[in-house]
């Protein structure tokens, strides 16, 4: 299993229901580490920027406003395979449909309001971590 970096987000109702120890619990259970974190409140330009691959979807403006609604915790993962690990930790999409003991089962309110955002391939945590963090922020671990 190739050791890769991952890009999560701890969106703001996990952040708003007190659960961001619950949600890196979670994923450093399932044998992923925190490489890189900060909490920052996104400005709409950021998120609009951040999620254009869905501008043409119906619920891109309301997921603008969800992840604008208050702070969040952007943060990089490694770990082996950690862009599936993370994304099996998550759970699906839906909350309903999320395994159970998934991220998602436990915090999510609906399909929008899920608690975290992660990575879905390569590319796009390359992306997704150049866009919120320098290399020179992402630690090295022992
Ligand atoms: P994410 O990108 O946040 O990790 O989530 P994902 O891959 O599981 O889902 P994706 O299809 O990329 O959707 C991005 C986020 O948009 C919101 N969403 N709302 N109302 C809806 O039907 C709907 N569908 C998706 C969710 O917040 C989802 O995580
Ligand atoms: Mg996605």
């Amino acid at each position: 299993m190739a050791v890769e970096r991952t890009f999560s987000i701890i969106k703001p109702d996990a952040v708003a229901k007190g659960a961001i120890g619950s949600v890196i619990s979670k994923l450093e259970s399932g044998g992923l580490r925190v490489v890189a974190s900060r909490m920052v409140q996104l400005t709409e330009k950021q998120a609009r920027e951040f999620y254009a691959v869905h501008k043409e979807r119906p619920f891109y403006d309301s997921l603008v406003a969800f992840v604008t609604e208050g702070p969040v915790v952007v943060q990089v993962l490694e770990g082996p395979d950690a862009i599936a690990k993370n994304r099996e930790i998550m759970g699906a999409t839906n909350p309903e449909e999320a395994a159970p003991g998934t991220i998602r089962a436990e915090l999510g309110t609906n399909i929008e309001r899920n608690a975290v955002h992660g990575s879905d391939a390569p590319e796009t945590a390359a992306t997704e971590i150049a866009f919120f963090f320098p290399a020179a922020e992402l630690a090295t671990l022992s």
